[in-house]
């Protein structure tokens, strides 16, 4: 039986990344492998992941869809994870892959998402709003920032003595759970399926 081959895209640290890799390697995600990682930035820790794990990775201008577009061809890849991904990805790579790719938002979205919303500026705007409960999305990708059906969310209570680090902190680990359940689904072809039936975990 072929893999699934997966692709993900990044822009730094990559810690998103690493879950989905590890899943693939540990059986939690069986039948799959992290065969391409794509990031829109030089240098950032996500390319030293994917080279310790032997795979093949690039930096490829965010707006070159055309390059995008033949490196997923030449990979044979299968779906699309955004993991940590600063930008929005070009319409006609979102279309060739429609359905198949998915994004990690660290914020309950719609709540805190959208052009601007991303890294610690989420976890800020949390804090200032007052918001007891914030938490991770996975949603499928339109073309749109941040707006595709939700997949999957898990809650995180905001503490009163929260910092915006500590918050993060807290809510990246809800993340790896959730982007590796998430992709399970896509490599088991159960998106449709979530979107009908959103989980929500906490
Ligand atoms: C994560 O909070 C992710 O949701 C956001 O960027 C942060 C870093 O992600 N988009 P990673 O460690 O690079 O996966």
């Amino acid at each position: 039986m072929s893999l699934f081959n997966l692709a993900v895209f990044i822009s730094g640290s990559g810690s998103n990344l690493q879950a989905v890799i590890d899943a693939t390697e540990n059986g939690t995600i069986p039948n799959a492998k992290v065969a391409l990682v794509i990031s829109s930035r030089e240098g950032v820790y996500g390319l030293e992941r994917a080279e310790k794990h032997g795979i093949n990775s690039m930096v490829i201008d965010r707006q070159n869809s055309e390059r995008i577009l033949k490196v997923l061809e030449d990979h044979t890849i299968n779906g699309i994870i955004l993991a940590g991904y600063l930008s929005m990805l070009p319409p006609d790579v979102v279309q060739a892959y429609s359905g198949k790719i998915i994004n990690i938002h660290p914020a309950l979205l719609p709540k805190f998402g959208g052009k601007g919303f991303y890294g610690i500026r989420v976890h800020q705007a949390v804090l200032e709003s007052g918001d007891k409960h914030t938490g991770a999305t996975v949603h499928v990708v339109d073309l749109e920032y941040d707006t595709g059906p939700s997949l999957i969310q898990s809650i995180v209570s905001v503490l009163p003595d929260d910092t915006a680090e500590a918050l993060q902190k807290r809510v990246l680990v809800e993340e790896h759970k959730i982007l590796v359940l998430a992709a399970k689904a896509l490599v088991e072809n159960r998106i449709d399926e979530m979107v009908k039936n959103p989980i929500i975990l906490g």
